[in-house]
């Protein structure tokens, strides 16, 4: 058993939609003052410890480890999709120079290190079904950063040790931060408006399906890998495909309809479209069940209730 203090933790881009909660839940286990929560924005509401850190500042993220000696990196610190491809420039910055800044200071200081993947590594080509060994040929920039950024994880591991490990979330879903910049963030507001407004215009197609994920699995399948033994992870440790459900935008509306039949809603795609039309419908993730012993509680109906009460 691990005492908590063992732990030193920084988080990199916190305040964002996986980091509000991650951090939360790592306090709760490991202690207030044991995970430094810190991102390129200022802190916010997210309570200290807390500190202003661009992942792009060598110089900053060396002294922040080296100072709060630090053991463990979840580097969360992305531009994600649909701002990636309006800025993809920055989005290769951040996530492929961001990520390569904390993995040689996790080199120079033998952290380990937790940065997400995404389904946006698999292209057309995957559907409907993606499987954990399906080529990866992303056609947008931030689907290049997330494959060429598993691949870098895992040279990491291989040339110089580095405990690297990775998971290719799905769309995350969540009432606590809401999400921006996604192409699966239809999935969130919908609650908000129907909640807040009684209607709610989807930016994709109703056939539209894609895999998705409550936040509560999301971290829990984090928190599992990070504390599987090093010997029971292969080769897909900087990238497992974990599965958390499926559904099209017309049958989340069904779902949602069947509890506030006054909710309106509507289909006006924009370029978010195209994205949503290159990634796969499903995952398969039996490497994750049978290597670290995955498995998500949450389906559709549990989802939507869930979602409901918590925009109430
Ligand atoms: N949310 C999802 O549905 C989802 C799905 C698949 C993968 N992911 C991945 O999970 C990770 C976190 O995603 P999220 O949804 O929390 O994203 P988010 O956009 O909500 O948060 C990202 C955070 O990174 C910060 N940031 C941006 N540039 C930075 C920099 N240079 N230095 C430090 N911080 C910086 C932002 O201020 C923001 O707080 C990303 O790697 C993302 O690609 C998320």
């Amino acid at each position: 058993m691990v005492e908590p203090s063992d732990h030193r933790i920084l988080v990199t881009g916190a305040r964002g939609q996986i980091g509000s909660d991650l951090v939360t839940r790592l306090r709760e286990l490991y202690g207030q003052d044991s995970v430094i929560a810190s991102d390129v924005q200022g802190q916010g509401d997210v309570p200290s410890p807390f500190l202003h850190l661009d992942v792009l500042d060598q110089l900053g993220l060396h002294q922040a480890i080296s100072e709060h000696s630090i053991t463990t990196i979840y580097n969360l610190a992305a531009i994600l999709s649909a701002h990636g491809e309006k800025d993809p420039d920055l989005c290769e910055r951040v996530n492929l120079g961001g990520l390569q800044n904390v993995l040689d200071a996790s080199r120079e200081y033998g952290c380990r290190v937790f940065s997400p993947s995404s389904i946006a590594v698999f292209g057309p080509d995957s559907r409907p079904v993606a499987k954990q060994e399906t080529p990866l040929n992303p056609t947008t920039k931030y689907g290049f950063t997330k494959k060429e950024g598993e691949k870098m994880m895992l040279k990491y591991w291989e040339d110089y040790g580095v405990d690297a490990r990775g998971i290719r979330y799905p769309g995350l879903l969540s009432w606590k931060t809401l999400p921006t910049g996604g192409t699966t963030d239809f999935a969130v507001e919908v609650f908000s408006k129907i909640q807040a407004e009684g209607e709610y215009t989807f930016f994709v197609r109703e056939d539209t399906k894609l895999p998705m994920m409550m936040m509560e699995d999301a971290i829990r399948a984090t928190l599992l890998l990070m504390e599987a033994p090093g010997h029971s992870l292969s080769r897909w440790r900087s990238g497992y495909n974990v599965r958390g459900m499926t559904f099209s935008a017309a049958e989340l509306a069904d779902a949602i309809k069947r509890r506030i039949p006054s909710a309106e809603m509507r289909y006006v795609p924009d370029s978010r479209q195209k994205i949503a039309d290159s990634w796969p419908q499903d995952l398969d993730d039996s490497f994750a069940r049978l290597e670290w012993g995955w498995k998500s509680t949450y389906d559709l109906e549990s989802m939507v209730v869930a979602m409901l009460e918590g925009f109430a």
